[in-house]
């Protein structure tokens, strides 16, 4: 059995037979449902380098000795500000950490920190104790959705911002159902702030039948 967590905009907990983290901004993230203090991982996922999604994921390394997984540009961007923390650098495509498949695939979204470029904007595909999930990160819909669930499908959970203004917003992220033929899905990246206020329920409307929506609040889980 898998567990996820959600715990506030775009960051999610991951629980089997390891811990995994994906985007840990909590510290300053008005939807955070845990502190960073409380976590323990294995590994910590990161999509891209903007604050949103790198957040605390420094310090909980720091603390617990997580290992980070990033695009190499962002991992050496880690290392070289935070000297002891491990990360494991990789780029588009498939690779296994402490028997974790991970594929990191493309997004749509730009990767800085705030001024400066720093690698590409990510997604994951993770293949946790037979469970498949996918994080798109930040990202605006795009057809090649469609060759993930070719290579890597059936997707059993995939995880997509619904909040606009910096991704997809409902309409798209429909539309990336579609393409990526999920089993469930969990809207991530909206109502944090003003300016991503999406409405869930219509995202589901959207959906419809194609997709088991399941809106989680933050702080609630599933499980696989
Ligand atoms: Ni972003
Ligand atoms: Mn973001």
């Amino acid at each position: 059995m898998v567990k996820v967590r959600f715990l506030g905009h775009a960051a999610f907990e991951i629980v089997g037979s390891k811990r995994i983290l994906i985007d840990p901004f909590l510290t300053g993230n008005p939807a955070a449902a845990a502190k960073p203090e409380e976590l323990e991982a294995d590994l910590i996922l990161i999509t891209h380098a903007h604050g949103d999604h790198i957040g605390d994921a420094v310090g909980i390394a720091k603390r617990t000795g997580a290992k980070i997984v990033a695009m190499y540009d962002i991992a050496n961007y880690l290392v070289e500000n935070n000297p002891g923390i491990t990360t494991i650098g990789m780029n588009y495509g498939p690779t296994e950490v402490d028997g974790i498949k991970i594929v990191q695939v493309p997004a749509w979204h730009s990767s800085s920190d705030g001024k400066y470029s720093i690698g590409n904007a990510c997604g994951y595909v993770i293949e946790l104790d037979g469970v498949k999930i996918y994080h798109a990160g930040d990202t605006f819909v795009f057809k090649d959705m469609e060759l993930l669930n070719e290579l890597y499908g059936p997707i059993d959970l995939a995880l997509l911002p619904i909040g606009g203004h910096f991704t997809m917003g409902p309409k798209e992220a429909a539309k990336a159902v579609e393409l990526l033929k999920p089993r469930k899905v969990v809207p991530m990246h909206y109502n944090t702030w003003p300016p991503i206020a999406a409405d869930p329920e219509e995202f589901k409307k959207l959906v419809g039948d194609k997709a088991e929506v399941i809106i989680l609040k933050p702080g609630e889980s599933l499980e696989l």
